[in-house]
């Protein structure tokens, strides 16, 4: 059995690369729906729609749980589709929690346009009490320059020194990167925040999730290596690797 992991495109790789660490000897296949990317700038109903035509297709395969390593698929769709398959699915959460935990300062929370308009952001901050302290901010574009394998160009510079230059850092001391795709940009987050924020993500949580749930199912196959989907056309890993291999070297 496989653990399946969807993405709108390579943000969710970032996901899987932890899972591989994590849980090495399972097998996996990772759906990127390179023909619709970006998610975040679609309707609720399309999200829907392209979301359950790809996991109608990955439930063919026996699956041992499915991850959405998409925040804006997982505040969108994660409910129904929990209604409507039976194997485990596990979803992103972007880490205010963790966030709020041990400040009183303010927390920027960057995702897709659609996972910031959405009430399962604002359900989880109003849990937390922490309204007052959370501030939104869309980085919609840097989706597309990941697809296009492009984390540091002098465009990407421009585009979030201008959101980043309206705010106010000393009120501020940490980042929650609520896009699976933002986490290819830490080392420019890096780079240009100031030094005292700090910079969080869901990935951990997600993987954590994963390897409780799966616990007492863990492989002794033989391992096989990842298949790798672009909207249900397979492809080479050679399509990926040098994304995975990037995230080992930041
Ligand atoms: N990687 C996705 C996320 O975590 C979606 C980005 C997009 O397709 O707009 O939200």
């Amino acid at each position: 059995m496989k653990i399946a992991f969807f993405d709108s495109g390579i943000g969710g790789l970032s996901v899987l690369n932890d899972a591989y660490k994590a849980l090495p000897n399972e097998s996996y296949i990772y759906f990127a729906d390179t023909d619709n990317v970006p998610y975040g700038i679609k309707s609720n109903d399309d999200i829907r729609e392209l979301v359950f035509d790809a996991v109608n297709f990955l439930a063919q395969f026996q699956l041992k749980a499915l991850v959405l390593a998409c925040n804006t698929a997982t505040s969108v769709v994660i409910k129904q589709l929990r209604e409507q398959f039976d194997f485990p699915i596990i979803g992103m959460e972007p880490a205010v929690k963790p966030a709020t935990a041990n400040t009183t300062k303010k927390v920027l929370v960057c995702a897709t346009e659609r996972t910031l308009q959405e009430g399962k952001l604002d359900f989880l901050i109003n849990n937390l009490n922490a309204s007052e302290r959370v501030e939104k901010c869309s980085l919609q574009d840097l989706v597309l320059y990941a697809e296009n394998f492009d984390f540091h160009s002098p465009d990407i510079l421009v585009y979030l020194n201008e959101i980043f230059g309206k705010i106010d850092w000393d009120n501020f001391d940490s980042i929650v990167l609520g896009c699976t795709h933002f986490i290819f940009f830490k080392p420019l987050f890096e780079e240009i925040l100031p030094s005292h924020i700090s910079i969080l993500d869901g990935n951990l949580g997600t993987v954590n999730r994963l390897s409780s749930l799966i616990a007492p199912n863990l492989s002794n196959d033989q391992k096989s290596p990842t298949k790798f989907y672009q909207s249900k056309r397979e492809v080479p890993y050679i399509y990926f690797d040098h994304y995975i291999r990037y995230l080992n070297e930041i």
